[in-house]
């Protein structure tokens, strides 16, 4: 499938593309032949991340266009698919992307929470609400990827905002695939990329962590399968530890422990023996 949707002269638009995972996912469809869009945040980042990717591309600077988006402003992300349609006429890849971190502890600032989750899912919203009934029309195979995370699925003790986001995403996209296979004739899939440690924004690069490119190589392929879930390790956590903690996480429903078990202090140890 993705032979047919990150395929020379098809369309990629990627948000929060100036930098990070989404700079990295640029870049490799633009190497693939592929015209690119990316969306985010005005500012130099973008422009350097234009220039860029347009390096890249075959086409060179026609076939790239930087667009600065807001993601959790939904006139935004409606002017953009205006901008991409005028520009390029389709849509094969919405990478739905862009987050925040801000956000922080259960009774942290209400303005840190409703930032957190404007951009990380109600951005993913308005990008689909946008994008995807342009995309179902075109009547062509396309793909959605919402950019996910471990800590909306094993919610760890430290940024509840950020978890929360992300645990609503998962839900929403799951739902979202759901409706789209059950629409006669839609060639649209959604996808829920779920990236492990990965060296992103200015941030130092340190051992354990991935850099964006291996998670580009897994969502690519990833989507080659198929696959919804596209779940990736870094080095320090492999695909089996993450299985035993997303399994542990629901254990907690289905053994009747306390939430976030792995965290408490009366059950220390249990997960390490398990
Ligand atoms: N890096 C990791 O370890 C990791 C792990 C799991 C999930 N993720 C997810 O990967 C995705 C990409 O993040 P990254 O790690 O590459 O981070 P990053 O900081 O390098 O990139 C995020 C980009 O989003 C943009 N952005 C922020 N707010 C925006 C807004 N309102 N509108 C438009 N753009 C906005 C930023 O300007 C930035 O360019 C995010 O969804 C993040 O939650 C990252």
């Amino acid at each position: 499938m993705s032979d047919r949707v990150l395929a020379q002269g098809r369309v990629a638009v990627i948000t929060g593309a100036a930098m990070g995972i989404g700079l990295a996912a640029a870049k490799r469809c633009a190497a693939r032949g592929m015209k690119v869009c990316l969306a985010d945040l005005a500012g130099e980042d973008l422009d350097a991340a234009r220039d860029a990717v347009a390096e890249i591309a075959p086409g060179g600077d026609a076939s790239v266009l930087a667009v600065a988006t807001d993601v959790s402003r939904s006139a935004d992300l409606e002017a953009l698919k205006n901008e991409v349609y005028a520009r390029f006429g389709e849509t094969a890849l919405l990478m739905n992307n862009a987050a925040t971190r801000t956000g922080g502890k259960v009774m942290g600032p209400r303005e840190d929470w409703r930032h957190c989750m404007n951009v990380n899912f109600w951005g993913v919203v308005n990008g689909v609400d946008a994008f995807v009934p342009a995309m179902m029309a075109q009547g062509t195979p396309a793909v959605v990827v919402n950019t996910g995370s471990k800590q909306g699925i094993t919610n760890p003790p430290g940024n509840a905002a950020y978890n929360v986001t992300k645990a609503a995403l998962k839900s929403y996209t799951e739902s979202l695939q759901h409706d789209l296979r059950n629409t006669p004739g839609c060639q649209v899939s959604a996808h829920l990329l779920i990236p492990g440690w990965t060296t992103t924004g200015k941030r130092e690069h340190k051992p354990g962590a991935w850099l964006p490119d291996q998670v580009i190589d897994v969502l690519v392929e990833g989507l080659g399968r198929g696959d919804f879930y596209i779940l990736c390790a870094d080095n320090e956590v492999t695909l089996e530890m993450d299985a035993k903690r997303i399994a542990w996480a629901a254990g907690d429903i289905t053994e009747n422990r306390p939430p976030l078990s792995r965290w408490h202090a009366d059950h220390a140890g249990e997960f390490d023996r398990a």
